[in-house]
C-alpha cells in the first residue's frame, strides 16, 4: 500500500478491503461514491472485471458495503452504481442497513454498435442511500434543473392560492441525463469506464458541503477526487491499478513526478498535427470497445 497527500486529497494504491479496514477511521466519512467493477468482463489495466461465480461478486461487493457504511458519519451519504443485472442484489441487502432514499437511472444515448436483436442497454442504476433519514445533507437549491413542461409553456398553477406560474427551477428527478465520456471529450482519461465530472457534481453538490470528506474507494481515474478538489471538498480515493494512480496524481494535482516519470496527459491521435492511420484505427477500435463493454451485459 501507498500512500499520497496533499491539501487534504489522499490517494491510496492498493487494495480497497483492506484499506477501508485498516486506513480510514470509523464515522469519518460525509460522502462515499462507489463505482466498483460490474462484473461484466471489462478489462482494468490487465486485471479482469469477472467473477467465476455471481454469488463470488455478490460476496465481495457485500464485505465493502458493509465497510463503506461503516465510514459513514450518522448524517452521511452513499451513492452506488452497479450493472443492471447485480443492483437488484445490492439493493435488497442494503435495505435493512441503511435507508435507501432514491433509486437513480443514469440514461445516455449510444452512437456506436447498436443492439439488434434486443433492447440495449443505455443505462446504470445509481442508488442514493443515506444513514439517517431525518438527517442528511441535501443541497436542493446547488442542484436546480430547468423546469421544462408548465413553466416554458407559461402555464399557471392554480393548485397554489393565489394561482401563480410554474417555477422554472426544479430539483431533478431520478432519471439523469449525461453524455458518456467519449474519446474526444476534453475530460476524456484513458479508461474503459471513467464517469463523467457532471454526474460526480450533481453528487457532491447535492450530498455535502465545502471542507467535507468525500471517499471513492474504486477510484479509477479520479473523477470524484477531481471533482472533489473542484468544489472545495477533501477527498480520499483507493486504486489498485498503478497505470490510474499515475493518471489521479495529476489530476488531483497531488505531483506530476512519478519514481522519475514526468506525468501527463495522454496526446489523443486528433491532437497530433499529423495523424497515421494505424492511430486512427486504433481510435475506431477503442471506441467501439468502449461502446460493446456496456453491450456484454
Ligand atoms: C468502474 S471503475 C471506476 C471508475 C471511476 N469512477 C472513474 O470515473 O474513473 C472501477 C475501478 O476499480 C479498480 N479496482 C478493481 N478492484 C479493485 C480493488 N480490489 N481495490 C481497489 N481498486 C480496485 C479498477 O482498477 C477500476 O479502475
Amino acid at each position: 500500500m501507498q500512500k499520497y497527500e496533499k491539501n487534504g486529497h489522499v490517494i491510496y494504491h492498493g487494495e480497497s478491503l483492506e484499506i477501508l479496514r485498516n486506513e480510514i477511521n470509523d464515522k469519518s466519512i460525509d460522502l462515499v461514491f462507489i463505482d466498483p467493477p460490474y462484473n461484466i468482463g471489462k478489462d482494468f489495466d490487465g486485471r479482469k472485471d469477472r467473477w467465476k461465480k455471481d454469488n463470488d461478486y455478490l460476496n465481495w461487493c457485500y464485505e465493502w458495503l458493509e465497510l463503506c457504511i461503516s465510514k459513514l458519519k450518522e448524517n452521511g451519504s452513499l451513492y452506488v452504481m452497479t450493472s443492471t443485472q447485480f443492483m437488484p442484489y445490492f439493493d435488497i441487502f442494503l435495505r435493512d442497513k441503511i435507508q435507501i432514499i432514491s433509486r437513480i437511472v443514469w440514461s445516455y444515448d449510444s452512437s456506436g454498435v447498436q443492439a439488434k436483436n434486443y433492447y440495449g442497454s443505455l443505462y446504470e442504476p445509481i442508488l442514493f442511500c443515506v444513514k439517517d433519514k431525518h438527517n442528511y445533507t441535501f443541497n436542493s437549491n446547488d442542484i436546480l434543473v430547468e423546469a421544462k413542461t408548465g413553466s416554458k409553456r407559461k402555464l399557471i398553477d392554480y393548485r397554489k392560492n393565489p394561482p401563480q406560474q410554474y417555477n422554472s427551477k426544479k430539483v431533478p428527478g431520478n432519471v439523469w441525463e449525461f453524455p458518456r465520456v467519449r474519446y474526444r471529450m476534453p475530460e476524456y482519461e484513458n479508461h474503459p469506464s471513467q464517469k463523467p465530472i457532471a454526474l460526480l457534481e450533481r453528487i457532491i453538490k447535492a450530498s455535502s458541503n465545502k471542507g467535507n470528506v468525500v471517499l471513492d474507494p474504486f477510484s479509477g481515474v479520479f473523477t470524484t477526487s477531481f471533482v472533489a478538489k473542484k468544489l472545495n471538498r477533501k477527498s480520499i480515493g483507493i486504486e489498485i491499478s498503478e497505470k490510474y494512480i499515475k493518471i489521479g496524481l495529476r489530476r488531483v494535482g497531488i505531483t506530476l513526478n512519478f519514481n522519475g516519470e514526468k506525468l501527463e496527459k495522454e496526446i489523443r491521435t486528433f491532437e497530433n498535427g499529423k495523424i497515421e492511420r494505424s492511430k486512427i484505427i486504433n481510435e475506431i477500435v477503442l471506441q467501439s470497445k468502449l461502446e460493446f463493454n456496456y453491450y456484454e451485459e
